[in-house]
């Protein structure tokens, strides 16, 4: 596939609620992304995102991915469509950014890894949160050594949802949604507790609750430890039911040499040595900087800072995580492997 002009050509899959953030995203990224193709069997979902761009629009993702135009997918559907829109993508040869989850359970875990190995395409986890800024700056800081030793993270994605059954759709459904709340939502708090812990997740035990959206068949809420295989322990606390106490951390890391603690806009540490900072940042549009790091990876040919790797490791997490609150005990962290797949 010839890239033309130095732009990515993308289509996106699924013009719903997502859509419209994924669209400004490609308008913020004009010298390396051209939004070509929308499509959505509900025309008006389709004709509202494509409007905006310029783009032509299919009712069949199908159809679109024969269009030789498209060097790359965008996909922004419901969670049980994700692994057949992957599929077909791969084998059309498109590279991929992929709203989370990556799919539903290790069996779909599997196909895709094998589709995006024999198609050498790239895919990249559309893990938004990675790009705030108090996040990369503390990727950083991790980098240099400033703490040392990571020890324990802790993560947390909470908030009142205002859900009713007439607006719940899909994600009622644990059919269409992969679980609840914790499959949804709690994939960020996962993706960024992995990201922060920098290593393979080992094994979970978690707990369950719906406190308060209780016609959804999944939990509305979750609490989640993880052990890694360099020895940090994670943990999160995810809801829907309800926002977090003042003073609860977005994230924090604790090392031998001192932690860093964020609110989700701010960024401070405290050193042992009593060595302290505090950081603010302007604010950056968190899915314009995906999609740029998405762009530069295909025009680059580098690799995304979170690929079908991290979004299985993710997914491993999420379903040791259910396997624990079903059995009452420690699950494993299942891999995808190259044994598995080959
Ligand atoms: N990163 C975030 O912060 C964030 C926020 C919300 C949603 N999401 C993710 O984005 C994805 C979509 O969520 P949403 O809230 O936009 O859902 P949505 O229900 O608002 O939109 C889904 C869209 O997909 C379309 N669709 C259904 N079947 C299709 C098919 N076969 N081909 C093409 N289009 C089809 C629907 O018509 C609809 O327009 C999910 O994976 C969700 O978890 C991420």
């Amino acid at each position: 596939m010839t890239i033309k002009d130095g732009r990515i050509r993308v289509g996106l899959i699924g013009a719903g609620g997502i859509a419209g953030a994924h669209v400004k995203g490609y308008l913020a990224n004009p010298d390396t992304t051209i939004l070509t193709a929308v499509a959505d069997p509900i025309p008006e979902n389709a004709e509202r995102r494509a409007a905006l761009a310029g783009a032509r629009t299919y009712s069949s993702y199908l159809d679109m991915l024969a269009d030789e135009e498209i060097d790359a997918v965008d996909i922004c559907l419901p969670h049980h469509l994700h692994k057949d829109a992957i599929v077909a993508a791969a084998a059309a040869g498109k590279h991929i950014l992929c709203e989370k989850p990556l799919c539903l359970s290790e069996e779909e875990a599997v196909e895709v890894e094998r589709a995006i190995r024999a198609a050498g395409v790239t895919l990249m986890c559309a893990h938004n949160q990675l790009f705030s800024p108090p996040v990369a700056k503390a990727l950083e800081l991790l980098e240099s050594g400033l703490i040392g030793t990571v020890y324990e993270v802790r993560t947390t994605d909470s908030f009142f949802n205002d859900f009713n059954p007439e607006t719940m759709g899909w994600r009622a459904s644990a059919a269409t949604s992969g679980g609840g709340e914790l499959i949804d939502t709690g994939y960020h708090p996962t993706y960024l507790m992995l990201q922060l812990a920098g290593g393979a997740p080992v094994e979970v035990t978690a707990m369950l609750s719906t406190h308060r959206l209780k016609f959804m068949e999944g939990e509305d809420s979750a609490q989640v430890l993880v052990r890694f295989d360099n020895g940090v322990l994670g943990s999160l606390v995810t809801s829907w039911a309800y926002a977090s106490s003042t003073n609860t951390e977005r994230f924090s890391v604790v090392g031998e040499l001192g932690s860093m603690f964020s609110d989700g806009t701010s960024l401070s540490y405290t050193l042992r040595t009593g060595e302290k900072a505090s950081m603010e940042f302007p604010p950056v549009e968190e899915f314009a900087a995906e999609i740029g790091h998405f762009a530069r990876s295909i025009l680059n040919g580098t690799r995304p800072i979170h690929t079908e790797k991290e979004g299985i490791e993710v997914l491993g997490i999420i379903l040791a995580a259910y396997e624990s609150a079903r059995s009452h005990s420690f699950a494993p962290v299942r891999s995808v492997s190259a044994a598995t797949v080959a």
